[in-house]
């Protein structure tokens, strides 16, 4: 495992597995499957339903609690519950602190959730604080607003979709970019690019593995989601070999050929009107 350092001292490990689209049940047996294997980091939200389930896989697994690096997502319909949210999450998980708590979408009451994420900060019920899916303006509007700034933003990002701008707007707050979809959401199209197969077979690799270390060589955290154990465990071998300079320039001229997600307005107004019952997950 590599980490980074965040912008306020904290320990980040660079990879972390993801939950999205894991019912209970995968997310709990993918977890463990991931700490098992050496994960250090998993990744979660209120709105993925499994935050339970990764609880209970991070109480099976035996680990030390400050060896595992949880980081979990407030949907916009908590956003104005204050204190009460994040007290809320605290216990789906069964812990009584998140290493990164995120503000999931830009809509709602984000800069009075900002203050209650702050809050919980100070009482020691998180270590850092995020930004996901905040464009470069929104995310201005926090960093003028806060107390404490952000440790880190998660967009979309992969090698078709590199965010330059956002990229060079970060970096003097030193805010770490954790790359969601880093795999194209598993694009058979991203991963099939000849230049990972190229990559793959010199170095003796999978091109997902290929595209995770361009990642982390990148200065972007990652995130890989799967259920199936061996690409849990492939995803994690990925710190053993190094992209050349002009191997990392050659998978630079794929930027820019597409992004697979766009957050429209109807989008975002359907986020903030989506108000499930967190609470009544398996
Ligand atoms: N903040 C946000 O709004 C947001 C949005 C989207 C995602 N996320 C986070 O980012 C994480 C990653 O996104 P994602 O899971 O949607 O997409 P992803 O990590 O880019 O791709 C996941 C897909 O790739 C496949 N895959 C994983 N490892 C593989 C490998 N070694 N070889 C071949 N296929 C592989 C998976 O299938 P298998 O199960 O078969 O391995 C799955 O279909 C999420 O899980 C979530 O934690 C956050």
């Amino acid at each position: 495992m590599e980490y980074l350092e965040l912008n306020n001292g904290v320990k980040m490990p660079v990879e972390g597995l993801g939950t999205f689209l894991l019912s209970p049940a995968d997310a709990e047996a993918a977890s463990l499957v991931a700490l098992e294997a050496g994960y250090e980091h998993i990744d979660t939200a209120n709105a993925y339903m499994n935050e339970k389930a990764v609880g209970r896989a991070i109480a099976k697994s035996g680990i030390a609690r400050d060896k595992i690096f949880v980081s979990t997502k407030l949907w916009p319909s908590v956003y104005e519950a204050g204190d009460a949210a994040v007290d809320a999450t605290l216990a789906r998980l069964g812990l009584d602190y998140v290493d990164m708590l995120i503000l999931h979408q830009p809509v709602g009451n984000y800069l009075a959730a900002w203050k209650t994420m702050e809050r919980a900060y100070k009482a020691g019920k998180v270590k850092a604080l995020g930004l996901s899916n905040f464009p470069q303006d929104k995310i201005a509007e926090v960093i003028d607003a806060a107390e404490i700034k952000p440790q880190l933003v998660t967009v979309e990002c992969h090698p078709y979709f590199t965010q330059e701008e956002l990229r060079a707007y970060l970096k003097p707050y030193g805010i770490v970019i954790e790359a969601w979809y880093p795999l194209g959401h598993g694009d058979a199209g991203l991963m099939s690019e000849p230049v990972f197969a190229k990559l793959a077979e010199k170095y003796g690799k999978t091109p997902a593995q290929i595209i995770l270390r361009w990642h982390t060589q990148m200065g972007f955290s990652i995130i890989p989601g799967s259920k199936n154990p061996d690409h849990i465990k492939d995803n994690a071998a990925i710190f053993d070999f190094s992209l050349t300079d002009d191997e990392m320039a050659e998978i630079a001229k794929l930027d820019g050929i597409k992004c697979y997600y766009t957050a429209t307005e109807e989008a975002l107004a359907s986020y903030l009107a989506m108000r499930p019952d967190f609470d009544a997950q398996e």
